[in-house]
């Protein structure tokens, strides 16, 4: 034979070889892990936190058919594949959000390590996912073995009656600001240490520092709860912070909402005075352990923060300022030693959300210096934080910045709307060279700020705009042709961004800053679009039932600091979960409030005998001259509330529960037909919110139901094409109207620019959703002073952004099964719109060019999507440039009236077809 047969012949069997021994993988990547909706979590309470992961892949038609997932307590347990804590095997399933971890029982300070690999639809392995961990807290109280300790201050009950609301507010007193407490304590590590977790709580807001730097990037910790009923503590891995030797661990600690101006309560309404307690476990390298705790060892005075109030702001003087402070040198000999707190507060969990930080820098647009020395800075941006200062001068000069969203006609500041928040920091300077300064217990809402007492030139680059909010991951995206839209999208998101921080606020500026659940129930489905909100309502949903009340009642504000009770806002606390469950697909949420929720509704049910709630309410806040009676507005709400429960219970597998709340519904709709449905559809009041609730919580018999649509729309060509609504109303609007079959109206409110509309604020120069429809027009502000520059309920309109311009729904919950119906309309030429969802990211950008209507849609791996295109003949349709019927790639094609509809699996796909823009 000859030699080249030979060599031939045995590359021929080594590639037979070769492929008979390589396992086939498939090409799906499993990515994306998260632990009770974070990433590598540390210090967690929950025992059974929920997994979940992404899949991707460069393949279209993609699926988990199966999973396994394991759980060790090592890293080269996980690294050898070996899940000592939990190995589920071969799972045969597609989940792949929120399998609550049901391994080996986990104690406090635990590390679990994490990986995940699943089975393709043709049953094909994947390759193991990147390693994840958690890590678990302390757990319970119980664990605990820390005091509270503080540092005692003469304090004085603040008597503070106000009037919130209106232009009869009553002054309150002004309020007295107290410095920051300073604590400290020097401990030695004698031998190398392996592992270090601080756990840090307070009653108050505190800024941990261990050897002079600062732990984590999280501010306002343990941030807002009823602290009567729950704190919260914090979790930072400090293992690179300390040496072997001395070291020192220092907290700087303020009244926060817990001592100081909280809501519109004024201040000391928890306590009147911050207390912290923390402990630092540390393991050595040789296994063995200590831990640090707070006790009557450390010392504690006060600093160079010389006042911190949340609402009225921060003074820092520089001249006290020990640069060693914090560190294992620095001498506290003088210092006091710490006083003990002895309370019990019921409890103290693990904070189960992100932390609010600091997100952004923002340059200032224009300096302009004012004739007296002083400066007008223009951050041509409303939003929350603060603003940092590189400043130099004389030692004393005090530097004092305000903070407002708006200048007066005379260009001073426009602070009325503030009410009685101070909104003012003041920083005095040292006599030392350049120095760089912010606050740290503070945060303002604004977007000019004035300088006064700088007696230095002031530049642009001495100063910026920090913005700060809850880090929570930015998952939405959308731009189209038409820039008015873009700028309400844009105030939209700048207005969560402000309003998200640690609960979600009403605004950001003035003395109330509160969570009031009405405007949070609206805003929540435009919210989720825009953020992963899963953490932040995983905390908040918490503040929401530790503030129902002995008889079922939720509040309307959480944390509450209110007793009144109002529909539309309480019943949040069944919404709230509902969305929660829409955009996550988290069931455990509705079972662990589902007695709650039952306990509402058994109270509207036994306060309600005619099925007509009796309930007050805020009524349609901030409509414009349509007031709709409370009952009927409390009706509607009863109904959607029971409706939301049958579904609820359906999830829970409860039948008879689900039964019975589909019952009461129906009774609930009678009362409602008999009581407020007038002769030929209408509704009484004749508001369009009356209409619009009536639509969209079904209220009225079938057979009514276009005569009600026909008022509806009247309403609104009698108000001249424009709304009338308030924050409840304008939150249906657009749905609604998309759901009769009204898109070209819905266009043409939102491309409204005439008072009342979105537009309206942005013809007025606004960068963010305004609390009214006319906080500023030609003739000057609104005269009520409350008159927030940045309410992100008018918001609510971005969720029709995302599911309508861009056409994204879900059909299942999480988006496991998506559909896409864009619904082109007004001037708009092409929507570019985004959601990266818990499965990854779906998109759907069109673009109308020459008669064509183009679409690109992606669809994440392990879900599916029907997508509705705007053409009935469906033989028009091309994907990939073939037509829908003969490709491969699309079942089920149906055409309807207006639209055809079709099946897709994962991918990306390009759809074409003629259109006509009339
Ligand atoms: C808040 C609103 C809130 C309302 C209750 C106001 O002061 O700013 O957004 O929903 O009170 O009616």
């Amino acid at each position: 034979m000859k030699r080249g047969v030979i060599i031939a012949m045995c590359c021929c069997l080594l590639v037979i070889f070769k492929q008979r021994c390589v396992v086939q993988v498939s090409d799906l990547k499993v990515e994306g892990l998260t632990c009770d909706f974070r990433t590598n979590p540390i210090g967690i309470g929950n025992l059974k936190p929920r997994l979940s992961w992404k899949l991707s892949s460069q393949n279209p038609n993609q699926k988990q058919k199966a999973y396994q997932i394991i759980v060790a307590s090592s890293e080269d347990l996980i690294l050898a594949d070996s899940g000592d804590l939990w190995n589920t095997g071969i799972i045969w399933s597609n989940q792949s959000l929120n399998i609550s971890y049901c391994g080996e029982k986990l104690s406090p300070n635990q590390t679990c390590f994490w990986k995940v690999k699943v089975w393709d639809g043709e049953e094909i392995e994947t390759h193991w996912s990147d390693v994840n961990f958690w890590t678990v807290g302390l757990v319970n109280q119980d664990n605990w073995q820390s005091s509270w300790i503080g540092l005692k201050q003469e304090r004085y009950d603040s008597l503070i009656s106000v009037k919130p609301w209106g232009n009869n507010m009553v002054l309150r007193k002004a309020y007295k600001t107290y410095p920051s407490v300073y604590l400290g304590h020097k401990f030695s590590t004698p031998k190398k240490v392996e592992k270090a977790i601080i756990y840090c709580t307070s009653l108050g807001v505190y800024t941990a520092l261990i050897n002079g730097k600062r732990v984590g990037s999280d501010f306002f910790t343990p941030g807002w709860t009823d602290y009567k009923k729950r704190v919260y503590y914090n979790t930072y891995d400090v293992t690179k912070m300390l040496h072997e030797g001395e070291n020192a661990v220092a907290v700087m600690l303020a009244n926060g909402w817990y001592a100081g101006t909280v809501a519109n309560r004024g201040q000391n309404y928890y306590g009147n005075q911050p207390w912290f307690r923390a402990e630092i476990h540390l393991t050595y390298e040789d296994g063995s352990k200590k831990i640090i705790t707070t006790d009557g060892e450390w010392k504690a005075s006060v600093g160079a923060i010389t006042e911190a109030d949340m609402q009225g702001g921060e003074t820092f003087d520089a001249r006290l300022n020990n640069p060693s402070w914090g560190k294992a040198n620095f001498n506290d000999s003088e210092w006091n030693f710490a006083d003990i707190y002895d309370t019990l507060v019921s409890q103290i969990n693990a904070y189960p959300s992100i932390g609010v930080q600091r997100i952004a820098e923002l340059d200032p647009k224009e300096i302009l210096k004012r004739e007296n020395g002083t400066y007008l800075v223009d951050f041509a941006q409303n939003f929350a934080g603060w603003v940092g200062l590189t400043l130099k001068g004389e030692s004393g000069d005090s530097v004092v910045i305000r903070y407002a969203e708006k200048l007066n006609s005379d260009g001073s500041l426009y602070t009325r709307n503030l009410r009685s928040a101070r909104a003012m920091d003041t920083y005095v300077l040292s006599g030392d060279s350049s120095q760089y300064w912010e606050p740290k217990f503070t945060y303002h809402g604004f977007r000019f700020v004035e300088i006064c007492g700088y007696r230095g030139e002031l530049t642009k680059g001495d100063l910026k705009g920090i913005v700060v909010h809850t880090n929570l991951t930015e998952t939405g995206r959308f731009e189209c042709s038409n820039p008015l839209i873009n700028q309400i999208y844009h105030n939209i998101y700048w207005s969560q961004k402000s309003n998200y921080i640690d609960v979600p606020t009403d605004c950001p500026q003035r003395d109330e800053r509160m969570g009031w659940t009405g405007d949070a129930q609206v805003f929540m489905p435009t919210a989720a679009f825009n953020m992963n909100i899963a953490p932040f309502f995983n905390k908040w949903l918490v503040d929401i039932y530790d503030g129902q009340f002995e008889n079922g009642r939720f509040p309307s504000t959480a944390p509450r600091v209110y007793n009144r009770v109002a529909a539309g806002w309480g019943d949040a606390g069944i919404i709230c979960p509902w969305h929660f469950y829409q955009f996550y697909a988290d069931t455990t949420i509705l079972a662990k409030f589902y007695p709650s929720m039952q306990r509402w509704i058994t109270h509207l049910e036994n306060r309600s005998p005619t099925y007509i709630s009796t309930l007050g309410s805020y009524g349609d806040w901030q409509n414009v001259e349509s007031e709709t009676p409370i009952p009927l507005l409390a009706t509607a709400y009863f109904k959607r509330s029971v409706d939301l429960m049958s579904q609820i219970s359906g999830v829970l597998s409860k039948r008879n529960d689900s039964i019975e709340y589909a019952g009461l519904s129906e009774k609930i709709k009678k009362a409602f037909t008999d009581s407020f449905l007038l002769d030929s559809g209408r509704i009484e009041s004749e508001t369009q919110t009356a209409y619009l609730l009536a639509l969209a919580f079904d209220l009225v018999p079938r057979t009514e139901r276009q005569q009600v649509v026909d008022n509806l729309k009247k309403s609104i060509y009698n108000a001249d094409t424009s709304l009338t609504t308030g924050i409840i109303g304008t939150s249906l609007l657009l749905p609604t109207l998309t759901d009769i079959g009204e898109t070209d109206l819905a266009y043409k409110l939102v491309l409204n620019t005439d008072f009342p509309s979105w537009g309206y604020q942005v013809k007025h120069g606004a960068t963010t959703i305004w609390e009214r429809w006319d906080g500023f027009t030609e003739d000057g502000f609104h005269e009520d002073s409350t008159n927030s520059l940045n309410h992100y309920a008018y918001g609510s309109v971005g969720e029709w952004f995302y599911s309508t311009i861009g056409g994204i729904n879900a059909l299942e919950p999480g988006f496991k099964k998506i559909l896409i119906r864009p619904l082109p309309g007004g001037d708009l030429q092409y929507a570019n719109v985004d959601y990266e969802s818990s499965y990854g990211p779906i998109s759907s950008h069109w673009k109308i060019e020459n008669g064509f209507f183009y679409h690109t849609v992606s669809i994440p791996a392990n879900t599916s999507a029907v997508i509705q295109l705007p053409n009935r003949q469906s033989d028009k349709i091309r994907i990939e440039d073939q037509p829908i019927s003969e490709s491969s790639l699309v079942k089920d094609v149906v055409a309807h009236d207006s639209h055809t509809t079709f099946e897709i699996s994962s991918g990306e796909y390009h759809f074409s077809m003629p259109f006509d823009s009339n």
